[in-house]
């Protein structure tokens, strides 16, 4: 049977005030990805053929981040806010490419899975042409109410339009509806806005659908799927959720995380076999961890790709553009940032290594600083294989350490130094005998002198 096409409808005209945020309320983060970013993975998971998104207007920053998301993706504007049902007309000209399915999906609604999507649409492949995603609420407050009648969604009606005892339904409205594109348009079109808010609803789509003789049905899950997302402290709910699933996943999937409400995890977070991750660890965006690492306690990655077998942390930082090799160590206090740290290379203690080659096997030691940063532009340190960086020295960029070279601990480097040399950058050391004691006969001295006065 040939796969049925999709349109996805991704509503995301809210201004989202109750977020207090100069930022569009979709494009707030969880794990790392926006709101809108979960939405459009969760919709690209299904196998959708079409993907639109309503914004409002001028929301500039949102339609850029859809065409970077999903650059095939079409973007609407929906000039006033006048209901859900208004929102998906924007659209108009991609529902009319009549997709046997239509998803309508909200862009504050980021938990959604893409089975559930699945799930959704199924429906339509049979006699429904409206299914609704349901949810036992725990506190109905606020949602629309699902009227059943058997297995049959026969209406569903908005809180403040209803009577007590449909208010008295906990079976609410998640939001997310598939509708058949053969009949959807029609459908649309008759919504009309007389009811309390004065809105097109998409809600009334049900009812309008049945007195078509059109089914409509709901499908049912978990409260968690439907969170939608009006302040911060929904925000927090909604990323404690994703965190206990990306958890989860990565447990699923044979890391060891030993203590795992203490790690924090990104949507694109990736592990290999064996990775074992300690207590208080940050995973940032775009981290790759792969098989047999070890990423001790109180380290903050972002950006980062650890090689097979390497060491990073306690207490490290890894910026974007690191890279290390295999069986590399990155110890505690240690910041590296755009630089690659080729395999057996270590840097164990108290250093930044930023905008710099590291060889295979060489050894920074503490306290080593790349000086990488002038005032205005940033400059790049190479250290060779097998160099070995005595401790506290500086490496003032940009300069390369030949293969094999020494550097002798507390210099202040500022030229290349060749393979196999030592290079030394340090004042000579003066020693005064005697001169300690001198100093602490003068001080008693003193001391007495003042005694005396008192
Ligand atoms: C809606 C549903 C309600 C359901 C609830 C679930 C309607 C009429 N009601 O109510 O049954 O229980 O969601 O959370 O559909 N939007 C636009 N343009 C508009 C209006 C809304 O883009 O003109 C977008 C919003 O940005 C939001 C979504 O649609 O992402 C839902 O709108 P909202 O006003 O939050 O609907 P609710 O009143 O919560
Ligand atoms: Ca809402």
């Amino acid at each position: 049977m040939k796969a049925r096409s999709c349109l996805a409808i991704v509503l995301a005209a809210g201004e989202g005030t109750r977020m207090r945020s100069a930022r569009p309320k979709v494009l707030h983060a969880i794990a790392g990805r926006s709101l809108l970013g979960h939405v459009l993975d969760a919709v690209g998971k299904t196998n959708v053929t079409a993907t639109a998104v309503v914004i409002g207007p001028g929301q500039n920053e949102v339609a850029a981040a859809v065409k970077h998301i999903v650059p095939e993706a079409a973007v609407f504007v929906q000039q006033e806010r006048r209901g859900t049902a208004h929102a998906v007309l924007a659209a108009k000209s991609a529902i009319e490419q009549r997709p046997d399915d239509i998803l309508v999906l909200y862009g504050d609604t980021p938990l959604i899975r893409p089975a559930t999507l699945s799930h959704l649409r199924a429906p339509l492949a049979n006699d429904a042409d409206i299914a609704v995603l349901g949810f036992q609420a725990a506190d109905p407050t606020g949602y629309g109410r699902l009227i059943m009648k058997g297995t049959d969604l026969i209406a569903i009606r908005e809180e403040v339009d209803a009577s007590a005892s449909e208010r008295a339904i906990t079976l609410c409205n998640g939001g997310i509806m598939a509708l058949a594109g053969k009949t959807a348009v029609a459908i649309l079109e008759r919504i009309d806005n007389g009811n309390r808010k004065g809105e097109y609803y998409l809600t009334d789509a049900v009812e309008i659908a049945r007195s078509m003789r059109l089914r409509a049905v709901a499908v049912e899950v978990e409260e968690d799927e439907v969170r939608g997302i009006n302040t911060k402290a929904q925000l927090a709910e909604a990323e404690a959720v994703a965190q206990q699933r990306l958890r989860h996943s990565a447990l699923e999937a044979g890391v060891t995380l030993v203590a795992p409400d203490t790690v924090y995890l990104s949507a694109d977070t990736k592990f290999g076999r064996d990775v074992v991750v300690e207590p208080y660890v940050v995973f940032g965006e775009k981290v790759t961890v792969e098989d047999g690492a070890v990423i001790r306690s109180f380290s903050h990655l972002a950006g980062a790709h650890i090689g097979k077998g390497a060491s990073v942390g306690p207490f490290a930082r890894l910026r974007p553009g690191t890279q290390l090799g295999e069986g590399s160590r990155i110890g505690n206090f240690v910041e590296v940032k755009e630089a690659v740290i080729e395999a057996g290379a270590k840097a164990n203690h108290l250093s930044y290594i930023g905008d710099a080659f590291v060889g295979a096997n060489a050894n920074v030691g503490a306290g080593t600083i790349t000086c990488n940063y002038d005032g205005s532009d940033k400059h790049r340190t190479e250290i060779g294989k097998d160099a070995f960086i005595g401790s506290n020295s500086a490496l003032v960029a940009p300069v390369k350490i030949g293969d094999g070279a020494y550097v002798g601990s507390g210099s202040v480097i500022t030229q290349d130094v060749p393979a196999d040399a030592l290079a030394l950058a340090r004042g000579r050391q003066t020693v005064k005998e005697g001169w300690a004691s001198r100093l602490r006969g003068l001080k008693s001295l003193g001391k007495k002198k003042a005694h005396s006065r008192d």
